[in-house]
């Protein structure tokens, strides 16, 4: 690795909880996610050249950019003599529930990782993502930045020590994701939720991440289906989304097997038996919001088993 050498990369969007799993579990998507371009300087430290598609809205400042926070880290645990500049192009909204922050740091710490000659694996890479995601959001919460790093479906099975496992995922699952133009701060969502669960709630819950794990390994889409079920944060959340309760009977009266809330919302997600009920859902979703008059963007993807990836170099 030499001063000039650049690298462009993809990070994908995340849906985290995946209803029963709050905070533990995460899927990536092939659409949207995050761009960027990076580039070894010889002065140390990492510079913001650019921020594109963010509507100004982002911190510009280098110590509170969940990007470059991490690759800040990531040059700091190599003990690094350079640094790097870097060109963010945000294809995703913030605020969106569709793992925005982690998106922009996983971007980040890959293609540092990747200029670097892999100098660390993947797991190695988690303490700058979640100290990232601390800098945006006020939570070191794993779900997001795990599933946009490693692709696929992830669980978090424990946070000390960290401990993320990949679950297989049938062939045939497919995600619709909308989100509506509304905003909600990760931040607000999570001050809303109660502080403690009745036990019998989490007893519900827990089976039902269960539930979800035997569905996703056994290909049971019924059971996958049966097991998106959210007692700890639906209830409370669903608040802070117009139409959330309309747009889930839609997504389900289109076939969908289940639907909740992706991340900590606004965008709303449905799990799907194929490509086509995928599509069928992601129009049903969207009527909801044109009745409502509230702009909205819809993603179809099957899940994204690959995760960040490099792309050429435009010049
Ligand atoms: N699991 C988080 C939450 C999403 O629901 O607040 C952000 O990582």
């Amino acid at each position: 690795m030499k001063v000039g050498d650049k690298i462009r990369v993809f990070a994908p969007a995340t849906v985290a909880n995946v209803a029963c799993g709050f905070d533990v579990l995460g899927f990536a998507i092939d659409k949207p996610g995050d761009e960027l371009i990076m580039e070894i300087s010889a002065q140390k430290g990492v510079e913001i050249i650019e921020i594109e598609g963010d509507d100004g809205v982002l911190p510009r400042d280098p110590k509170k950019n969940s990007a470059t926070v991490a690759i800040q880290d990531y040059l700091d645990f190599i003990d690094a003599d350079f640094g790097c500049k870097i060109w963010l192009k945000k294809l995703m909204p913030s605020g969106s529930g569709l793992g925005s922050s982690a998106a922009s740091a996983v971007a980040g710490v890959f293609a540092i990782n990747m200029l670097c000659a892999e100098k660390l694996n993947k797991q190695e890479l988690m303490p700058f993502l979640l100290n990232a995601e601390k800098a945006a959001c006020d939570a070191a919460i794993a779900d997001n930045v795990a599933a946009s790093l490693f692709g696929g479906f992830i669980l978090v099975r424990s946070y000390e020590p960290l401990d993320i496992l990949q679950i297989p995922v049938p062939e045939d699952l497919w995600c619709a994701v909308i989100h509506p133009h509304v905003v909600v701060l990760t931040k607000d969502a999570r001050e809303i939720l109660p502080k403690e669960i009745p036990l019998a709630h989490s007893l519900r819950q827990s089976a039902n991440v269960g539930g979800i794990m035997v569905g996703l390994l056994r290909g049971d889409y019924e059971l996958i289906g049966r097991s998106l079920v959210d007692y700890i944060a639906e209830p409370y959340r669903s608040k802070l989304i117009p139409g959330f309760y309309e747009m889930k009977n839609a997504a389900m009266e289109a076939g969908a097997l289940g639907a909740s809330i992706s991340g900590s919302g606004p965008s709303v997600f449905a799990l799907c038996h194929g490509k086509e009920i995928a599509h069928k859902t992601g129009e049903a979703l969207q009527a909801v919001m044109q009745k409502m008059n509230i702009k909205s963007e819809v993603y179809v993807s099957k899940v994204n088993a690959q995760g960040p990836k490099v792309l050429p170099l435009i010049d």
